[in-house]
């Protein structure tokens, strides 16, 4: 294969991974807003319980690691296809780069909000998880649009 060949299926690659943390950020509070209604110890809690730690860890986490990795490895072929790393602190970049830092951190703050559900310990309302649902969504509208346009006004 070509090297533009291997670049454009790394490509393909991130964006499915990205698909699939996505779906993840934008589904778990979904859930979490619901779970707030289940008294702990109920039947219902625990059913949540389970829809929310199979969808981090077996969505979620993989996804996250996956976008990471083959993100990593876009930056790593730019840089010897720019001769240099010059390309990573343009403004689209730093855009991008900000919008996977919140990302990242989001879906920790989802996982110590799962774990506190899991612990009958949340204290969050249901309204919370309908006004931050979509952080995740505004976020990655930004980052694409620096990843596709690169401010460049063409
Ligand atoms: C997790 C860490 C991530 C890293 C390290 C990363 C890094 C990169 C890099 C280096 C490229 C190639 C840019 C280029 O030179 O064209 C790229 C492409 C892309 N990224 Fe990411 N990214 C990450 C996460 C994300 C997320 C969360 C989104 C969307 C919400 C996203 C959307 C895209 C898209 C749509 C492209 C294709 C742009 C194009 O080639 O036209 N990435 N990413």
């Amino acid at each position: 294969m070509t090297m533009d060949g291997s670049y454009d299926l790394l490509r393909s690659l991130h964006i499915l991974a990205v698909i699939a943390w996505m779906a993840g950020l934008l589904y778990l509070p979904r859930l979490f807003a619901y779970h707030t209604a289940a008294a702990p110890g109920s039947e219902m809690d625990a059913t949540f319980q389970t829809m929310e730690v199979k969808l981090y860890r077996i969505i979620m986490n993989p996804a996250m690691v996956a976008a990471w990795l083959f993100g990593g490895l876009l930056l790593w072929v730019d840089s010897h296809r720019h001769g240099g790393w010059a390309f990573a602190s343009e403004p689209w970049m730093i855009v991008k780069l900000l919008g996977v830092v919140f990302l990242t951190a989001w879906h920790h703050f989802l996982g110590r909000a799962r774990k506190a559900f899991a612990a009958g310990r949340n204290t969050r309302s249901n309204r919370f998880w309908r006004a931050t649902n979509e952080l995740p969504f505004l976020a990655a509208i930004v980052m694409v649009i620096a990843v596709t346009t690169e401010f460049s006004g063409r």
